[in-house]
């Protein structure tokens, strides 16, 4: 008798939005067994076209959509990919998983905290799941520093700094979503900062308070092209204050995270992902060698990326496993950021157990201290 062999379920995958980033999502698919990007979508039919011929996987062409609920109806997904600008994402969040599907949502994952708890109720009660990607939280330097931070290795952690020194110009704010409270629901701290802002956070745990500025020093724009401001996070061990400084006008580029503890000084200096190389932890005077060579990154390296969040969220869902670390908590970055923003409209801090009182945009028009030389109209 012939063997039966059990046909392959393949977990099918759409993507929505094929702009800039999508092509991390598809590259993070092809490289994924037993999934298929089988249907894109976006605004622009022709570019969700392009991007489809760009990403077929042997030789199978994903199907092309002109609308989210086309795409829904007609693919039979199980697993939806926003790659759109955040404005979006609730209600797109909303209409997949009423549709059956998971969704993996790019950051930020919303525009309040609001609408992410609408969006992971929808979810809970379609019985489907909602990721969001932080990928700056993936990776094996990560979750070793993050090991020994949790067991106390390094003594108490007291002094973080957090920075994100990107530079962006007339170019990336041609794109008529971006720069615009109504479209990007934010300025450089909730589109840039808050990658490093997740990582410091899934680092330290519980926050308590932030206080914060927003800056526009140069960038002609409607919300903030610099954002300043401190969080004070509660550590099993401590209070540990951290310096957040998120801007676009930094022409030598770098993402800084940095822990003093008691007994070591931990960095990691890159620009949009990192690996070993990336990092140096640096023994107190006075800490033996043996303590302080026991604290050395592992030999297996794993880089951060798309690549290793999407396997590590599509490992989960097969598995049928709650999110793994890498993508549980998804509000956490979001309501530190939202407590910075609230802050500099009230020019106040705004502590956690508040949170539920404020709103992630305040008064727009005094929000952000505008220094320009010569200041227009944005
Ligand atoms: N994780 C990361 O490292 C990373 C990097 C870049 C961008 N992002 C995030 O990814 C998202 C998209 O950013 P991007 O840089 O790719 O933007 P983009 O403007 O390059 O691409 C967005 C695409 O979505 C399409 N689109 C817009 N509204 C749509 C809608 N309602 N339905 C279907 N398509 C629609 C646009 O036509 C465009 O092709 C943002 O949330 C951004 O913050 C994340």
């Amino acid at each position: 008798m012939p063997e039966t062999v059990a046909p392959l379920t393949v977990v099918r995958a759409g993507i929505l939005g094929t702009g800039g980033v999508a092509r991390l999502h598809a590259e993070a698919l092809a490289a994924l067994p037993g999934v298929e990007l089988v249907a894109v979508s976006d605004s622009s039919l022709e570019r969700a076209a392009a991007f489809a011929e760009q990403h077929g996987e042997d030789g199978r062409l994903a199907s092309v959509h002109a609308t989210l609920e086309g795409m829904l109806a007609e693919a039979a997904l199980d697993v939806v990919h926003l790659c759109t600008p955040p404005s979006g994402h609730a209600d797109q969040t909303i209409a997949a998983v009423e549709a059956g599907c998971d969704v993996i949502a790019e950051k930020p994952p919303a525009f309040s905290l609001a609408e992410l708890d609408r969006m992971t109720v929808a979810a809970g009660a379609a019985g489907r799941r909602l990721a969001v990607v932080f990928q700056q939280r993936t990776g094996s330097a990560v979750a070793h520093v993050k090991a020994l931070l949790d067991e106390g290795a390094f003594g108490a952690p007291r002094v973080a700094l957090c920075h994100t020194l990107w530079h962006r110009g007339d170019e990336y704010y041609a794109v008529p979503w971006r720069g615009t409270w109504a479209g990007e629901g934010g300025g450089t701290l909730l589109s840039h900062g808050i990658h490093q802002i997740d990582l410091l956070a899934h680092l330290l745990g519980d926050w308590s308070e932030a206080s914060g500025a927003l800056w526009r020093l140069d960038r002609n724009l409607e919300t903030e092209d610099l954002a300043t401001g401190t969080v004070l996070f509660e550590h099993p061990l401590g209070a540990v204050v951290a310096s957040v400084v998120s801007t676009v006008l930094s022409p030598r580029e770098q993402s800084i995270i940095r822990l003093d503890c008691d007994l070591a000084t931990i960095e990691l200096v890159h620009l949009y992902g990192h690996g070993h190389d990336h990092w140096r932890i640096t023994p107190a005077a006075g800490v033996d060698e043996a303590v302080a060579a026991s604290w050395a990154l592992p030999d297996d390296e794993v880089a951060s990326g798309h690549g290793v969040l999407l396997e590590a969220v599509y490992g989960a869902r097969a598995a049928g496993l709650p999110m793994p670390d890498v993508a549980a908590e998804p509000a956490r970055a979001l309501e530190i950021v939202t407590a910075l923003y609230a802050s500099a409209g009230r020019g106040a801090p705004i502590a956690k157990s508040a949170l539920s009182d404020v709103a992630l945009r305040g008064p727009l028009e005094t929000m952000v201290r505008d220094r320009r030389r010569a200041p227009q109209s944005s």
